[in-house]
């Protein structure tokens, strides 16, 4: 049976992954995997859910299933914690999925249902994974442009040129903040244009919420999406809480419909049936943490604090390594790192370029030039700047 099954294509990420693991080099930087990191390198669990966690060890009597939506404690949390009463309850229809990966996949089977011949638009560079998931739920995806490569920020007359020539009933996928892979958000003001855009073409906005907290704050990172559900009938959302909780692979994120009220309870159901065909009940222990954490004001106070310390350190790599390639290179042309929100930010160097950071100076990054910011600490942003001024002084 399996004769005819092409071999599968070695995932980047996951190749580059295991190049780092088998370099022996002590000096060898990570700034590919897109995870956050502390100094010393590691993503440790969060002290708010290791508290959590201890709660619902304690009291926790069953295991039982609970139903195709989750745990509605989590959702109800989540849905403050994302839209912020920006719209009301009877307008919003939620599952729990196993990460936002699957919401993705999720609310791609929802527009499937819909309306099969939307096509989904995606940012010219986008999270790896949106084109695929798009693919696996059968629909057609197109790239709008999204970043200007040589200022490092938004290329504004191309995206707003390309949301122009999209259909009434086309689907358009905007991150909710921290742009991966660019790091280049929508200002408040680009959103607001980009609803009434939106609203007078008749396309349905889907959100992609993987970084909420990582970029400014956790209500301003949500201001986009609160303003597009605030005036528009219909938002789709994908949220994770990977990053924000560190809850990585514990799998926990949410698919949500905005909806006229009239048609919450189809999405409802809808959505729910789209859990029961591919994992039935979304995994809980992860959501129960995030409600645990999100109904408790102390709890909640350390997990903000912890979350606001993460977005920090990022937030200061981002100037120092800026400020670093400044000063090797006497040029600010990397300036734009600093600007920029959320972990990731695209350098402009070719592949071969790339190549060389890692085979002679140890640095890893992805294929396109995306590094992780939080890969950084203070030994390695001199270095690293340095390998970056050497490799484009070979120009
Ligand atoms: C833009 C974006 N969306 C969704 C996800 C999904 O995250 P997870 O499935 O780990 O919750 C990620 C993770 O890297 C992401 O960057």
């Amino acid at each position: 049976m399996f004769e005819t099954l092409p071999a599968p294509k070695l995932d980047g990420i996951i190749a580059l992954m295991q190049a780092f693991a088998d370099d022996p080099r002590a000096e060898k930087v990570d700034l590919g995997v897109g995870v956050y990191r502390d100094e010393y390198g590691r993503t440790p669990v969060m002290r708010a859910v290791k508290a959590a966690e201890a709660r619902i060890l304690e009291a926790q009597d069953s295991k039982s299933y609970l139903s195709l939506a989750g745990d509605r404690a989590f959702l109800e949390a989540m849905e403050t914690l994302l839209l912020g009463g920006s719209v009301p309850g009877a307008r919003v229809a939620a599952v729990g999925t196993p990460g936002g990966t699957a919401a993705v996949r999720q609310i791609c089977e929802l527009i499937k249902r819909a309306r099969p011949e939307a096509t989904i638009w995606v940012s010219a560079q986008t999270w790896p994974n949106h084109l695929p998931l798009i693919a696996a739920a059968g629909m057609q995806s197109r790239p709008y442009r999204y970043l200007d490569r040589e200022s490092g920020a938004l290329d504004r007359e191309g995206f707003f040129a390309d949301l122009e020539q999209m259909a009434a009933g086309d689907v358009v996928l905007l991150h909710g903040c921290c742009h991966n892979p660019t790091g280049v958000d929508l200002s408040l003001q680009d959103w607001a244009e980009t609803a009434a855009l939106i609203e007078r073409r008749g396309m349905v906005p889907f959100v992609d919420m993987a970084y909420q907290g990582f970029g400014v704050s956790l209500d301003a990172d949500a201001g986009g999406l609160r303003h597009l559900a605030a005036r528009l009938p219909e938002v789709l959302v994908a949220a994770s809480c990977s990053k924000n909780f560190g809850l990585y692979r514990e799998r926990v994120g949410l698919a949500m419909a905005v909806v006229e009220p009239g048609l919450r309870d189809t999405l409802a159901g809808t959505l729910a049936g789209l859990n029961r065909q591919s994992f039935a009940f979304p995994p809980d222990h992860g959501g129960r943490v995030v409600s645990t954490i999100l109904g408790d004001t102390a709890l909640r106070h350390g997990w903000q604090g912890e979350l606001d310390a993460m977005r920090i350190r990022v937030a200061e790599n981002r100037r120092a390594l800026a400020e670093a390639i400044r000063a090797e290179t006497g040029s600010d042309r990397f300036g734009f790192i600093a600007a920029q929100n959320g972990m990731f930010s695209l350098l402009p160097l070719a592949p071969a370029e790339v190549e060389t950071l890692r085979d002679k100076h140890a640095i890893y990054m992805l294929g396109d030039g995306r590094v992780n910011m939080a890969g950084l600490n203070a030994e390695t942003i001199d270095v690293t700047a340095r390998a970056i001024a050497e490799v484009l002084q070979a120009r």
